[in-house]
């Protein structure tokens, strides 16, 4: 398995491009199942998830063509051949799962596998399977596949989550774009990715309100058409890349990015003593004079801080002024970073889902082990600031959701490198 090594302390200075956002693209590829109609998507990411999404459509007959170095994505379900999305490609990924609603609003029935418990938690889909039942599906959960059917067709409905998952609201507004009737969307995610979607769905003739708030109201119409799309920029990338000149010194500029995908956390950075300007290429860091400070954190759907840049917080409070408390509120194992971090000289005390980080002077470089996507990119910050050598194993976490990471820091001066045994584009 690969391993990247970093020899930390460099100063960085100069651009990063951030890439369009995995989180977006996982649910807009689904998308093309909804109509017969050709899908292009450009800004697309280059990562192994877009890959094993790519997998996953075409074992259902779908056509997905990957142009211009995998910038764009020609797709078009215009010939399905299958509606079961098999365990082999829904354990690898659990995003895989958001052909339910697709499958389900334009042929009546899907197959799902259970992703599956990960890394970071138990990740169930009850609120899937409420929603999509309140739209008529009859699911029942047999041999680990979610079995479902919708004989006549879906039909419109008002539906409530307990809580906002991110999922669950992408399942359900796109199988509702194909039902009969109208479809209230209550406590609804509002996080950008579905903003995104929503924008998506629209071009292609869906007629969707309220994206963004709370209660998304969707009337279902008879076919959607095709349409082009540009994927948003990669808000969880662009906050990864924002922490580099934090944890280093120096001055990045990191490329299309926007302060509105991420105003809790650039309050975070602002109140630690980040410099954060918005310019008209994108999003200007540098840490201001001396020591960072401490700051708690609490992760919360969007719009408050996310959970998937808790891990790369938690690397930057590693030496900070003071105790920062770290309460992960949305998954209940994402921690893995911690004894890690902590391999590298970091003081936290984990206790369930809250961490305590008291700062300390430096890090110093040590061999540790990626255990989980956002974990792995939190030990890299991590290196680029500690003291001497560090070597990151198990990179192939990283690929799911950073396309070449040694590329885009080195441009900027640090000094990394991949040590090859195999997969990773760089
Ligand atoms: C999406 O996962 C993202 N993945 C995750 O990013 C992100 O961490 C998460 O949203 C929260 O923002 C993609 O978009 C592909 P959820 P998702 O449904 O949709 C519980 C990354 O690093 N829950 O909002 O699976 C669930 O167990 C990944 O890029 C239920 O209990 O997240 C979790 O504790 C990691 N029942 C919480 O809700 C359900 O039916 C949040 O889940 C669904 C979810």
């Amino acid at each position: 398995m690969d391993q990247i090594v970093i020899e930390g302390g460099r100063e960085l200075s100069g651009e990063i491009p951030i890439a369009g956002a995995k989180n977006a693209c996982l649910t807009l590829m689904p998308a093309t199942l909804l109509t017969d109609q050709p899908l292009t998507l450009t800004n697309a990411p280059r990562l192994s998830d877009i890959r094993t999404m790519t997998e996953l459509l075409r074992s259902l007959g779908a056509e997905v063509a990957a142009l211009q170095d995998g910038q764009v994505l020609a797709l078009s379900s215009h010939d399905l051949t299958s509606h079961h999305a098999d365990y082999e490609i829904v354990r690898k990924m659990r995003a895989s799962n958001l052909v339910l609603g697709p499958l389900l609003a334009r042929f009546h029935r899907a197959e799902v596998s259970l992703p599956g418990g990960c890394a970071i938690g138990a990740r169930p889909m009850d609120l899937h399977i409420e929603g999509l039942s309140a739209l008529g599906a009859e699911i029942e959960l047999r041999d680990g596949y979610l079995h479902a059917k919708a004989p006549g067709g879906l039909k419109g409905a008002r539906f409530e989550m307990r809580f906002a998952s991110v999922g669950a609201t992408e399942n359900i507004v796109m199988a509702a774009t194909l039902a009969k009737g109208t479809t209230v969307l209550g406590n609804a995610a509002r996080e950008p990715e579905i903003v995104d979607l929503v924008r998506c769905l629209r071009a292609m003739g869906a007629q969707i309100e309220g994206e963004g708030t709370g209660t998304i109201t969707i009337e279902g119409v008879d076919a959607l058409h095709g349409a082009t799309h540009e994927v948003v920029t990669d808000r969880i990338e662009l906050g990864t890349y924002m922490l580099a000149p934090a944890i280093c010194g120096g001055e990045v500029e990191c490329l299309g990015g926007r302060v509105e995908l991420l105003e809790s956390f650039c309050e975070k950075l602002d109140a630690a003593g980040v410099q954060v300007e918005q310019t008209p290429h994108g999003i200007k860091v540098a840490r201001r004079n001396g020591r960072l400070s401490a700051v708690d954190v609490v992760t919360e759907p969007f719009p408050g801080f996310p959970t998937d840049l808790q891990a790369q917080m938690m690397a930057l409070m590693c030496t900070a002024d003071g105790v920062s408390v770290l309460e992960e509120r949305i998954f209940e194992n994402r921690f893995m970073h911690a004894p890690e971090l902590a391999r590298m000289g970091a003081q936290i005390e984990v206790h369930g889902g809250t961490a305590r980080v008291t700062g300390v002077e430096r890090l110093r470089g040590a061999p540790v082990m990626a255990t989980d996507l956002r974990a792995s990119v939190s030990l890299i910050l991590a290196a680029l600031g500690a003291e001497g050598e560090t070597v990151v194993s198990r990179v192939y976490h990283l690929d799911r959701g950073y396309e070449r990471v040694v590329r885009k820091l080195s441009a900027v001066g640090a000094k990394l490198s991949r040590v090859k045994d195999g997969g990773g584009d760089e």
